[in-house]
């Protein structure tokens, strides 16, 4: 394993594995707040499901304590589009407003799909 990574924990699912990165990264840094992005899916369990970001994965339950959704970058919907020089800028700056107004100026975490779902994408 790279560095000084010398664990692995397994888990059975997505939604697990996110569960564990939310408890491991509050542990670690002593934070609370999370940043995810919206139109997201990081599961269906109870925490995951307050990352999730999608009315089509999220039901009324208790949920989503101490996660913020910041505006996720697409460049096909996206209000900032490819073509715009300041898109980059512009979502980062969302995510900067969202850790600035919606938590203590400190976060335990921020989590990102690496490929947003296309289909998600396409709803309107
Ligand atoms: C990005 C992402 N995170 C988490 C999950 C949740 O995984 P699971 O369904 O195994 O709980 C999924 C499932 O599709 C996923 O695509």
């Amino acid at each position: 394993m790279p560095g000084n990574l010398k664990v692995c924990y397994f888990v059975n699912s997505g939604s697990e594995a996110n569960d564990v990165a939310m408890l491991m990264a509050r542990a670690y840094t002593g934070n609370y707040d999370i940043i995810a992005l919206r139109n997201a899916y990081h599961g269906g369990n109870m925490s995951a499901m307050g990352l999730t970001a999608h009315s089509t994965w999220k039901f009324n339950v208790p949920h989503s304590f101490g996660v913020h959704h910041a505006i996720a970058a697409d460049p096909y919907r996206g209000q900032w589009g490819r073509n715009d020089p300041d898109a980059g800028r512009n979502y980062a700056a969302d995510v900067k407003s969202v850790i600035d107004y919606a938590t203590p100026g400190q976060i335990a975490a921020f989590i990102a799909e690496a490929r947003p779902a296309g289909e998600r994408l396409c709803q309107t």
